[in-house]
This record gives structure tokens, sequence and C-alpha cells, in this order.
């Protein structure tokens, strides 16, 4: 496949959609035909399932059904979107992808890790990023980011240990994947931040 694939990853309240939207931007603005998607959407169908998993009335899922729902999303979004963006020389931005089942439904929930990988494997045909941006903040921090909002997911609403695995679990995949993943310290302001993964990128274009 011709194409680049950028996706973006870190706990909830690390500012990441602001991110995502300004890479994209900058990107666009620089001559790049780039692709902005998210998971879990980025297709009708896909959509639906996200709305099925963030449900705060969903109290009862089971949390396999929350990995196969993920799964099943991201599976979509790939063949209909990502795959024929990138055979076509695209440049993707995706908010968040397999890491995030991983560190979530993984280290979060606790399902063993080789067996969220596989169930991904068999969604994404081993799809794998060329590139990824960890934006971290603490659990602290990004909660009282997110209470800024109104009505938070039922993601959103588990608890303070949840989210602490869940961010040990994201430090856990740039150790293991350092050619890949780039962590980016994301409690500066947002426009430090954007500058940090814009140079990042810059430098990792250069010597791909
Ligand atoms: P978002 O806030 O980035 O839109 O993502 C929605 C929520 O879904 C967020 O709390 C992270 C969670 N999530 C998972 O638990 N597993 C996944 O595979 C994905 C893509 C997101």
């Amino acid at each position: 496949m011709t194409g680049i694939f950028i996706t973006f990853e870190g706990p909830d309240g690390a500012g990441k959609t602001t991110q995502v939207k300004a890479f994209a931007e900058r990107l666009t603005a620089q001559g790049y035909d780039v692709v902005l998607t998210r998971e879990p959407g980025g297709t009708a169908i896909s959509d639906k399932i996200r709305s099925l998993i963030l449900d705060p009335a969903h109290k009862e899922m089971a949390d396999i059904t929350e990995v196969l729902l993920y799964a099943a999303s991201r599976a979509q979004h790939v063949q209909e979107v990502i795959v024929p963006a990138l055979q076509s020389g695209k440049l993707v931005v995706c908010d968040r992808f397999v890491d995030a089942s991983i560190a979530y439904q993984g280290y979060g929930l606790g399902i063993a890790i080789d067996q969220v990988a596989a169930v991904n494997r068999l969604a994404t045909g081993g799809l794998v990023p060329d590139r990824t941006y960890l934006l971290d903040v603490s659990v602290e921090e990004g909660r009282d980011r997110l209470q800024a909002r109104t009505g938070l997911d039922r993601i959103e609403q588990k608890g303070a240990p949840y989210h602490e695995r869940v961010r040990a679990g994201f430090h856990e995949l740039a150790a293991r994947h350092p050619e890949r993943i780039q962590l980016i310290h994301a409690s500066k302001p947002a426009d430090e931040v954007a500058e940090d993964i814009f140079a990042d990128f810059t430098a990792w274009l250069t010597h791909k």
C-alpha cells in the first residue's frame, strides 16, 4: 500500500481530538491528501456500533461483548475506509485504533492481551499504523478536563483505577513498540503539543 497510516491514542481527556484535527488541517494545507477518521466509528455501520458501545444505559455489557464490538466496528472501518484510502496513496489520520483495544479492554478490563490482539488481527487483516502519537496526561488531569464537559460516555464513567490501568497499558505499549509509538507530553498548551507532534512527523518522514 502506498499511503501513510497515522494514529492518535491516549487516555480520555488528553486533548486528542483537538490535536488530531490540527494535525490533519496542517497536513492538508501542505498539500497532502488527508483522510481524517476515528474509532469507534468512521462508517455508518461503525457509528451505530459506537452508539451501542458507549451508551451509558448499557451497564450490563459483558467485557467480551465490548472487545468484539470494538473489533467489529474496526473491521468495517478498515475494509470500507482505511484500506481503500491507503491503496490510493492517501494519508490516513485515525483517532484511535488497535492500541486502544489493547489498553482499554486488555489492560483496563483484564482480558488476556494475546486474545485481544488475536481478535484484532482478524478484524484488521494485520494492518498496523506507520506511526502512532500517544498523548499522555495523568489520569487526574484527564478527568479534570473531562469534568468540563457534560454527559460522560460509558467508558469515561469508569473509575480512576480502571483509567490508571489503561494509562499504564499505553506506556507498556510505547515501551514495546518504540519504533512506531511516539509518546507526547500533552499537559502543555495545545499549540506546543501540536508543534511537538508536527516536528516528530517531519523528522520521521525524512528518515522513513
Ligand atoms: P474517544 O473518546 O477517543 O472518541 O473514544 C471513545 C471511548 O472508547 C474512549 O473512552 C476510549 C474507548 N475505546 C476503547 O475502549 N477501545 C477501543 O478499541 C477504542 C477505539 C476506544
